[in-house]
């Protein structure tokens, strides 16, 4: 391949995963106040698999998310939302990085999902992107895995008040994760209980063990229990699977808040990131808060593969694409 190329997953249509398509394509260069970020590991997230099948969302969802997206097919044929690697070239007037820096990040911009494109060898971003110097104690793929569940997981936190310092002011504080094997719930899990909350953890009954190593003591299976009906109160509940495909009794939720009760649904709007966001998630991953929750790893040419295991919605944590 000459210097000039790379390899990119290209999306020309909406559809089933066999629409991604493994391409050689002219490498970007980085605008005045752009970073050209060589990526070494990026993420297969619910929310990529989501954008790749909006033609057969319900047509409220297709309208919103064609909005930003594209309506017909993606507006920017390269999907992806994460990112990990090295900055190989900065535009003329970046100040914020150089040359060598080790970054993590993700290409949203304020929940707006307009400038994807990390299925790629080499992705161009503004310098004022989601994108901070990755932790010091993580590798790109364990970097990579860190971004979509962690930065979420901050913004329910953010949303509800739910406090995450190291005065441990979380003590004692009882805490619902539905939906606690995916992405989300493994971040929300991990962060909820370092900071001291006794947390109960809703997902399959296969997945208590690995739950129980993140930190959650009690466990509720989803799938015969309803969390609602145990009599049992919660001070914060966080729906991390969404009202879309969440169990009837997720709406009834209010019968097992505490008096002071929180509630927080992923599907609460669309998560805001920041700056701020990332330097959190990078010193809390540095503490030991939060590591990294792996369940495959593919190559950029498994990219059907990945999205194929994504789509069935049971994912254990993160889906890795290393290039
Ligand atoms: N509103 C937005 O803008 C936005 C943005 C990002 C993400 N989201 C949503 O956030 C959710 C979480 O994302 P994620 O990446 O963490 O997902 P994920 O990794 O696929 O995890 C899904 C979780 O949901 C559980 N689950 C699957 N089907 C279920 C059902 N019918 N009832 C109850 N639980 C069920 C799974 O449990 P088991 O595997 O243990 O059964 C697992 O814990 C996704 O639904 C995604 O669409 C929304």
């Amino acid at each position: 391949m000459s210097e000039n190329k790379m390899r990119a997953i290209i999306c020309e249509k909406y559809g089933s995963p066999e629409v991604l398509k493994l391409a050689q394509i002219e490498k970007p260069f980085p605008q005045k106040n752009e970073i050209l970020i060589k990526i070494y590991s990026t993420a297969v997230t619910s929310s990529d698999t989501y954008i790749r099948r909006l033609n057969i969302l319900p047509l409220f969802y297709r309208i919103m998310a064609g909005l930003f997206v594209g309506f017909g097919k993606p507006r920017n044929p390269i999907l992806g939302m994460i990112v990990s690697g090295v900055i190989v070239e900065t535009g003329k007037g970046v100040t914020r990085f150089k040359k060598g820096d080790e970054v993590f990040g993700t290409t949203v911009l304020n929940g707006i999902h307009t400038n994807l494109g990390t299925y790629a060898d080499y992705k161009c971003l503004p310098e004022k992107s989601y994108i901070t110097l990755k932790p010091n104690n993580m590798n790109f793929i364990e970097s990579a895995a860190i971004v979509f569940g962690g930065s979420i997981a901050i913004w329910c936190f953010d949303k509800t008040g739910f406090p995450y310092d190291y005065n441990k002011s979380a003590k004692g504080i009882k805490v619902l994760v539905y939906g606690a094997s995916g992405s989300v719930g493994t971040s929300l899990v991990q962060i909820a209980s370092y900071f001291g909350a006794e947390v109960t953890a809703v997902c399959s009954s296969s997945n208590f063990e690995l739950l129980k190593s993140l930190g959650a003591s009690k466990f509720i299976d989803y799938k015969t229990d309803d969390f609602t009906l145990t009599g049992e109160t919660w001070d914060y509940i966080f729906d991390a699977v969404g009202y879309k495909k969440s169990k009837e009794y997720v709406k009834n939720y209010k019968r097992a808040l505490s008096s002071v009760g929180k509630f927080h649904s992923v599907d609460d709007g669309s998560p805001k990131n920041s700056e701020k966001q990332m330097m959190i998630l990078k010193n809390i991953t540095e503490s030991g808060a939060l590591t990294p929750v792996i369940d495959k790893i593919y190559s950029l040419d498994q990219i059907v593969m990945a999205h194929q295991y994504v789509d069935q919605g049971h994912k254990k944590g993160n889906v890795i694409i290393n290039l």
